[in-house]
C-alpha cells in the first residue's frame, strides 16, 4: 500500500533539551497506528511537529507526496492531516453541531465576498449540514446537536473531537490520547468508531494512547518511543513481548 506520511531525521529541542532526536518513521495509507512511551518520552512533540504547531530542527515531514516540514498548523490542515489534542479543546460557547459546522473547510457564505451571492454558496451550506448530520451519527453524537459543548462529557469531548477533525477533506488523523480519562465502555466506543472510520472512510490514524488494555485490540501497529528515539515498531501482540518495550515501558 502507498506511503502516507514519512518522517525522517526529525529533531527538536528545547533549550539544550533533546526531546525529538533522529526520528525515521514510515505509515501506509488507510492503516490504525499506535504510538507508545513513557511520559516525557516526546510523543506529544512528535505529533506538534508532523501538525505543523512546531518546526524541527532537523529533519522532514512529507505528508501523501508533499514535503510539509514547513507548513505550519493551518496549511498542513488544508493538505489533510488533521490533529486532536491531549486535553479536549471544544469550541466552549458553541453547540455540538455549531463546532461540527465551523470546523468544515467549506464555510464561504461567511466571507465578505461570498456574502451576497447566496445562491453560490447555499449549496455548500446544504453539503455541509449534510456532512455534519452524517458524521454525528458516526461518532454517536445524534441527538447531542443543540447541547453547549462545554456540557459534554469527558468522552463525548472526545467523540466531537473526532468527528470535528473529519469535516474537512481528511485523509489521515492524529489523536493525542484519545480515551485518557474515559469509562471503558466508551473507551471502546471511541476505538470501534476509530476502526470504522479508517474501514469506510480510507482515513489513517495515528495515535497516541497508554491504555494498551483497549487501544492495542485496535492497533494494527504500533511504534514505542522512549527518550526521544524509535526503539521498536512491531504488531501489538509481538510489541508487548519486546524486551526493550517491557524494560523502558511495561517493565516494573
Ligand atoms: N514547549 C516546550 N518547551 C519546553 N519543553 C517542552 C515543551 N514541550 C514539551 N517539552 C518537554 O519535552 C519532553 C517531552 O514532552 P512531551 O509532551 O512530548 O511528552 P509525552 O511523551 O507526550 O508525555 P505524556 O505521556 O506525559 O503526555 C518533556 O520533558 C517536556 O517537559
Ligand atoms: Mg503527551
Amino acid at each position: 500500500m502507498a506511503t502516507i506520511l514519512s518522517l525522517s531525521g526529525i529533531r527538536k529541542q528545547f533549550g539544550g533539551m533533546v526531546v525529538l532526536d533522529g526520528i525515521d518513521m514510515g505509515m501506509e495509507a488507510g492503516r490504525i497506528y499506535q504510538m507508545i512511551g513513557p511520559n516525557g518520552s516526546g510523543k506529544t512533540t512528535l505529533i506538534n511537529v508532523i501538525s505543523g504547531l512546531l518546526k524541527p530542527d532537523a529533519g522532514s515531514v512529507t505528508f501523501d507526496g508533499t514535503d510539509i516540514t514547513q507548513k505550519g498548523l493551518f496549511d498542513t490542515f488544508k493538505t489533510g492531516l488533521v490533529r486532536t489534542w491531549q486535553i479536549p479543546q471544544p469550541f466552549r460557547n458553541l453547540t455540538t453541531e455549531e463546532n461540527f459546522l465551523v470546523s468544515s473547510d467549506k464555510n464561504r457564505g461567511e466571507g465578505f465576498l461570498a456574502a451576497p451571492t447566496r445562491s453560490r454558496w447555499r449549496h455548500d451550506e446544504e453539503k455541509v449540514a449534510d456532512k455534519s448530520s452524517e458524521i454525528m451519527e458516526m461518532v454517536s453524537l445524534t441527538g447531542q446537536g443543540v447541547v453547549w459543548s462545554r456540557n459534554l462529557s469527558g468522552g463525548q469531548q472526545k467523540l466531537l473531537e473526532l468527528g470535528r477533525a473529519m469535516m474537512a477533506d481528511t485523509k489521515m488523523i492524529l489523536m493525542d490520547e484519545p480515551i485518557a480519562g474515559v469509562n471503558p465502555t466508551l473507551a471502546h466506543e471511541i476505538f470501534e468508531r476509530i476502526k470504522r472510520i479508517c474501514r469506510e472512510q480510507k482515513i489513517t490514524f495515528l495515535i497516541i494512547e497508554h491504555r494498551l488494555d483497549i487501544s492495542l485490540q485496535y492497533a494494527e501497529r504500533v511504534f514505542v518511543l522512549n527518550r526521544g528515539k524509535i526503539i521498536a515498531e512491531d504488531d501489538p501482540d509481538e510489541v508487548t513481548k519486546d524486551p526493550r518495550v517491557v524494560e523502558s515501558y511495561l517493565g516494573e
